[in-house]
């Protein structure tokens, strides 16, 4: 990275930042009900080397994006003017000044293994990545969770995509070996010790290459719905339902809001039971939570594809403990959990049933829960 740096702007830089990748073991579109979720940091993450300028310009560049150093001026950010991926971090630039952080500007260059489109939160890495340089650099003192929310702020508020929190606690506050898991009204966060590997279990990302994209409307649609049928029920969020509540609000909604608040309201007690099953030292336990919570996704939720139900019901097939699509949904990525010795043939299997269908070879990967954002050099 230095070398890099090196290289596009001449002389050092100041220092190395990384932040990860997320996948979310349960807990979907939870986040913006106000509900929990369980996510893990992944090995894969995004690098920021960075150092900072007096004269107020914002120079970015990234390995992934190609093309020339993009120039812009921090006092002049404003949403909409900048669209590309450097959206990202001109964005958390922008939201730590509004938040009222006295800033000046930087040059950055970026470099990741994440990889975009596939449902594992590369924007969340690539914005805490920037936000916990600019955190040292500009001695801010900002918590771990409070660049997570300023990271949020900058991709509601710049990047103009309105998703929830749980992608950038994830990977601002995760630890190694351990799940993150999140109680989003209270603005809570504990570590919940989990290492599949260490009990004889793989944890895989299966990325079925179906790109997906928070930006495209269908992420807004169903948050604006959940927030309206909470309105409906006269609930503060979804979050304020039991699932003995459900036949309750069934009989005040529409028939066809029903699934939703389903989903939502089971969805949150699944995140409860795969908790306490960690933390009884049960992490098989949490194979069939995952299926269910598929299910879930499948049926009520409807934000599953083709692609990765066939993963789902290949892995499952050839003897997964427990798998589901993860994250925002619509393509993206699929986790399973397989004992260590079923690892492999799931993988072969998989692939062998994508080619059958037609579809493109998916990419298959062991992961471990990782370490968070921090500074490495
Ligand atoms: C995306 C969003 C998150 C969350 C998930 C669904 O990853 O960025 O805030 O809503 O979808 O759980």
């Amino acid at each position: 990275m230095k070398e890099a740096f090196r290289r596009i702007y001449g002389g050092h830089p100041e220092g190395v930042w990384a932040a990860p990748g997320r996948v979310n073991l349960i807990g979907e579109h939870t986040d913006y009900n106000d509900g929990f979720a369980l996510p893990i940091a992944i090995p894969q993450h995004t690098l920021v080397a960075a150092r900072r300028r007096r004269d107020g310009r914002l120079r970015l560049h990234s390995a992934q994006g190609g093309g020339p150093v993009i120039d812009l001026h921090v006092a002049q950010l404003t949403p909409g003017a900048v669209t590309t991926w450097a959206a990202y971090p001109a964005g958390v630039v922008w939201a730590l000044r509004e938040a009222g952080h006295r800033l000046g500007g930087a040059d950055l260059h970026i470099d990741s293994t994440v990889p975009a489109g596939a449902g594992l939160s590369s924007s969340a890495a690539l914005e805490c990545a920037v936000a916990f340089a600019y955190n040292d650099l500009y001695e801010l003192n900002l918590s771990a969770p409070a660049l997570a929310l300023i990271c949020q702020r900058a991709e509601n508020g710049f990047a103009g995509v309105p998703c929830g929190a749980m992608d950038q606690l994830a990977s601002a506050c995760c630890t190694a070996g351990a799940a993150l898991h999140l109680d989003l009204r209270a603005g809570a966060h504990e570590q919940v010790p989990f290492a599949p590997e260490a009990q004889g279990m793989s944890l895989l990302v299966v990325d079925t290459r179906v790109k997906h994209d928070l930006g495209d409307g269908a992420y807004a649609a169903l948050r604006t719905g959940c927030e309206r049928v909470a309105r409906l029920l006269g609930l503060e969020a979804l979050r304020d339902l039991a699932p003995e509540d459900l036949s309750r609000a069934g009989k005040a909604l529409p028939a066809h809001l029903l699934p939703l608040v389903r989903h939502v309201v089971r969805e949150n007690a699944r995140v409860t039971d795969a908790v306490s099953q960690l933390r009884a030292g049960r992490p098989a336990a949490l194979g069939p939570i995952l299926t269910d919570g598929h299910a879930s996704l499948r049926d009520d939720f409807r934000i599953s594809c083709a692609e990765s139900d066939l993963v789902v019901d290949t892995a499952l097939a050839h003897g997964a403990l427990g798998a589901r699509m993860t994250g925002g949904g619509f393509g993206g990525s699929v986790i399973v959990l397989a004992e260590e010795g079923r690892a492999e043939g799931i993988s072969a299997a998989v692939t062998t049933a994508f080619r059958a269908a037609g579809y493109q070879v998916p990419h298959v990967f062991p992961i471990t829960p990782a370490a968070g954002a921090r500074r490495i050099a």
